[in-house]
C-alpha cells in the first residue's frame, strides 16, 4: 500500500562542513521526495541527547549527542509517497561501508558516525521529529 508522508532529514555536521547539503537535496529531488521545510541550525548537546534518546542505552550515545551538536546542520521535512521509506532507502545502510551503490551514504558517509545523514524510521519516529525540529 501506498501513501503520502512526511519524514525528517538532517544533513549532519560533518557534510554540511563539506558543502553537501545541495548535492544532497539533489538525491530527494531525483526521487520524488519535495522538501516541505528546511533550516540550518546548531543543536545543543542537550538538545541533540532529547533528540537522539531512543538511544540512551547504547554505548555509542554519548559520542553520536557530541557529534551532533558539534557543527551547523540541516533540518528537513520531506514528503512523498512512501517517503519513511523511500528516504531511507536513498539514504543507505547506517554504515557507509554497508551502503549500497547509489545511495547517499555510500557517495559521502565517512563513518558510522559520520555518515552524512540521518532519516526517520518509522511512522511513529518521523512525527516526534518533524515536531522536535518544527514546533510551530
Ligand atoms: P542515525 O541514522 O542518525 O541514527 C543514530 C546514529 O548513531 C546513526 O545514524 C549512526 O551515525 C550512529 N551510530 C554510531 N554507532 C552506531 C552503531 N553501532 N549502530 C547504529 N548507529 C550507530
Amino acid at each position: 500500500m501506498s501513501s503520502v508522508e512526511k519524514t525528517l532529514s538532517i544533513v549532519k555536521p560533518d557534510a554540511v562542513e563539506r558543502n553537501l547539503t545541495e548535492n544532497i537535496k539533489e538525491y530527494f529531488l531525483k526521487n520524488n521526495l519535495k522538501i516541505v521545510k528546511e533550516k540550518k541550525i546548531q543543536v545543543s548537546k542537550d538538545e541533540a541527547a532529547e533528540f537522539y534518546r531512543v538511544h540512551q542505552t547504547k554505548p555509542f550515545y554519548d559520542r553520536l549527542c557530541n557529534y551532533l551538536s558539534s557543527g551547523p546542520i540541516t533540518v528537513m521535512i520531506l514528503e512523498g509517497e512512501n517517503a519513511i521509506k523511500e528516504n531511507r532507502r536513498i539514504m543507505g545502510a547506517t554504515d557507509p561501508k554497508n551502503a549500497e551503490d547509489g545511495t547517499i551514504r555510500k557517495k559521502y558517509g565517512i563513518s558510522i558516525d559520520k555518515n552524512s545523514i540521518h532519516g526517520s524510521d518509522s511512522v511513529e519516529n518521523a512525527k516526534k521529529e518533524i515536531e522536535f525540529f518544527f514546533k510551530n
